[in-house]
């Protein structure tokens, strides 16, 4: 037992030096969720549990770090190991009406919260796991390495959520079919319980007589919004509030299980450092018991370079336009003098060949002072991550157009500057064979075909005359709310498109036009569409693209 505690300090997750991802990844929403938590295009996750103590879903009863630790927990533990099935893969979303998940308004604030961040390109089961990640940041826990990857399921999976009234014997042998040992299952539980509170509505046969209205919360510790091992010290000096280790005897699993090893594993996590790093080990194992078909990526480490929000469009005139900006990670660097930093973009054109002048300049970013990343007040130093975002707004003949393009990063007058090729790749690759052009399409205010339900989108694209008579189709995701399910749905819908000779709109030299419209429904005005030119091995995609960019305009 000894050597094994030693040996999980010698383990503890230290934020090793894993593989560059290569841009465009499967894991570039991820990425940017898990980084961008404040500042200059902050995806948000951090809102529904900042403070630690914070309310989550108005709901006054609940703290939604907790809530988000505990759909964790009631995710994954009903794995079984060795017949490969279950694991983090949200199939706790069709187990809500089991006994064991009694208390689902935590599961429903979790996964409610969630969903505004659900794509085809992120699963609620990777959220959940990124929502660990950033609780554990908020609430002062340890560093933990996130994995993505993980698929949800689409129905509900074996049950086996161990509950307060079982014996020691039926929550060891629960754990172990999870994979998880004595001495793990101690640290899950203690290291779970230091935020949070029993709902005394929820469970009346915990909380006793007179403590059964949904307003009495009963803490496992005197921190409930901390994460710190308050519940171990309080524990082991006999002076704990935990209602599963004094209540009644009957619901006691908390004191089960800490005497599951005579309170060795207790007694060793007294310790802050033993307590921070076994937590992290025991939450990265959650993260990643995953079904055996599941194939984990390596844990995601910021990109140095990455461009951010890059849009190609096309003018009427005939030249490509490029927007967005470039991200850089600052973890390294001295920040200091920023505004005289030249960040550029030597770009292939479209025979991918370097071309003369070929140079697309960045400005610092103005917005939010220029900055992102994931340093949130309440993230501990070590792990945060600062970004600065550079913008550019170029516009190029189509004629030579672009393919791919490299970053530059001059940080002084006099240093040389830094190439960065997309890790080693030759480039950021981008293509110019279909483009979805943005200022002439829309989702207007007007009915779609007589039905109040929808309104009318149209999609404008514009395709290289040389692949002209190919195909062209969009693909869009529909985002739709489902009758009593709280995550919404995705529904693809596809959508052929038609030449089109632009009235009003001439045609871009080299290029030619295609529209469609659709009917987008009205609960899904926040959805994300591809265009695509051709089929099979010769499709070509202008993807991922939002609906909300069109959303309520005109059409010019
Ligand atoms: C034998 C295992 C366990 C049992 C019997 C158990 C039981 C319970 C019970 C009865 C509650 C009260 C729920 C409510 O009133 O809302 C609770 C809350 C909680 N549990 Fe566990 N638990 C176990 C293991 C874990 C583990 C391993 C974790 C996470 C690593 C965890 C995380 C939480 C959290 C964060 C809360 C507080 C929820 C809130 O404040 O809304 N539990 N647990
Ligand atoms: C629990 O698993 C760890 C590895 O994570 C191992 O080192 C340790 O010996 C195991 N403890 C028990 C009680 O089996
Ligand atoms: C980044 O480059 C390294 C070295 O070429 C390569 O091994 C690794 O697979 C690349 N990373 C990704 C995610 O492609
Ligand atoms: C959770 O959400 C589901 C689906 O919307 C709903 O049927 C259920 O009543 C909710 N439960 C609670 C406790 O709010
Ligand atoms: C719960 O407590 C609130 C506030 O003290 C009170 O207004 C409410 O009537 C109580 N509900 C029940 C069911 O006792
Ligand atoms: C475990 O620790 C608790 C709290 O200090 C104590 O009351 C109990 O006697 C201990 N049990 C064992 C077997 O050491
Ligand atoms: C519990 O007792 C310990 C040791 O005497 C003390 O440090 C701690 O403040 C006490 N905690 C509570 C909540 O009473
Ligand atoms: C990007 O850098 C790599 C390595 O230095 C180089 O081979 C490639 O030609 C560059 N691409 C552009 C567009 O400058
Ligand atoms: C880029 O510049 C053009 C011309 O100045 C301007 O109309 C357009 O709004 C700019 N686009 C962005 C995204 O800044
Ligand atoms: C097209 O791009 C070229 C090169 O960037 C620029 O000189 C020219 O003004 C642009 N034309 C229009 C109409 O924007
Ligand atoms: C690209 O290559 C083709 C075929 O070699 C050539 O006709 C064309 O002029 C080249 N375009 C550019 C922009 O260099
Ligand atoms: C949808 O809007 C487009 C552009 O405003 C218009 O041409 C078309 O007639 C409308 N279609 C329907 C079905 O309302």
């Amino acid at each position: 037992m000894k050597s094994w505690l030693v040996s999980a300090i010698a383990t503890v997750p230290l934020l090793t030096k894993a593989a560059d991802l290569t841009w465009p990844s499967p894991y570039d929403e991820f990425e940017d969720i898990m980084y961008l938590q404040t500042g200059y295009a902050r995806r948000g996750i951090v809102d529904g549990v900042n403070p630690c103590s914070f309310n989550s879903g108005g709901n006054s009863n609940l703290q939604g770090s907790a809530s988000w630790i505990r759909t964790l927990f009631h995710d994954m533990i009903t794995a079984d190991i060795s017949a490969g099935t279950g694991g983090l893969d949200a199939s706790l979303l069709y187990e809500m009406d089991r006994p064991e998940n009694k208390g689902t308004a935590a599961f429903n604030v979790t996964y409610g919260f969630l969903s505004s961040l659900f794509s085809r390109k992120i699963s609620m089961a990777d959220l959940t796991a990124l929502g660990t990640y950033t609780v554990l940041g908020v609430c002062g826990g340890p560093l933990v390495q996130v994995r993505a990857g993980r698929i949800d399921a689409t129905e509900a999976g074996p049950s086996g959520v161990p509950g307060p009234t079982h014996s020691t014997e039926t929550m060891k042998e629960r754990f172990a079919t999870a994979g998880f040992n004595v001495t793990e299952m101690i640290a899950s539980v203690a290291c779970g319980h230091t935020l949070g509170v029993v709902h005394g509505n929820d469970f009346p046969e915990i909380a006793g007589p007179g403590r059964q209205n949904e307003t009495d919360l009963l803490p496992f510790d005197s921190t409930k919004a901390q994460f710190d091992n308050a519940l171990v010290v309080e524990y082991i000096h006999g002076n704990t509030s935990n209602p599963l280790v004094v209540g009644p005897e009957a619901t006691n699993s908390d004191k089960r299980v800490f005497l599951a090893d005579s309170n060795i594993t207790m007694n060793y996590l007294q310790d802050p450092k033993a307590f921070s790093s076994m937590c992290g080990h025991v939450f990265e194992r959650m993260m990643d018991t995953v079904p055996s078909s599941v194939k984990l990526s390596d844990p995601i480490t910021p990109y140095p370079i990455k461009p951010n929000n890059p849009k190609i469009g096309l003018t009427p005139s005939g030249n490509i336009t490029f927007t967005g900006s470039i991200r850089v990670l600052l973890k390294d660097k001295n920040s200091a003098g920023l505004e005289n930093w030249v960040v550029s973009m030597p770009y292939a054109d479209r025979n991918r060949t370097a071309c003369d002048g070929c140079t697309i300049q960045t400005r610092p970013a103005t917005f939010q002072g220029g900055f992102g990343g994931n340093s949130v007040e309440s993230f501990k130093e070590r792990r945060s991550f600062t970004i600065a975002f550079f913008e550019f707004n170029a516009s190029i003949p189509a004629s030579t157009s672009i393919s791919k393009f490299n970053v530059t990063l001059k940080t002084s007058a006099s240093s040389d500057p830094e190439t960065y090729d997309n890790n080693g790749s030759g480039g950021f690759p981008l293509q110019d064979q279909v483009i979805f052009l943005e200022p002439q399409s829309c989702i207007t205010g007007d009915d779609f075909q007589g039905d109040t339900s929808k309104r009318n989108m149209t999609i404008v694209a514009a395709v290289r005359d040389e692949r002209a008579d190919k195909p062209v189709r969009f693909e869009v995701i529909i985002k739709q709310q489902r009758q009593g399910f709280i995550v919404d749905e995705l529904i693809k819908q596809t959508v052929q498109m038609e030449q089109w000779t632009g009235l009003g709109v001439a045609k871009p030299v080299g290029f030619t036009l295609f529209k469609a419209t659709y009917g987008v429904p009205l609960g899904g005005l926040l959805s994300t569409f591809d265009v695509i030119s051709g089929e099979g091995d010769d499709e070509v995609v202008d993807e991922f693209r939002k609906t909300g960019d069109i959303g309520s305009k005109q059409c010019f």
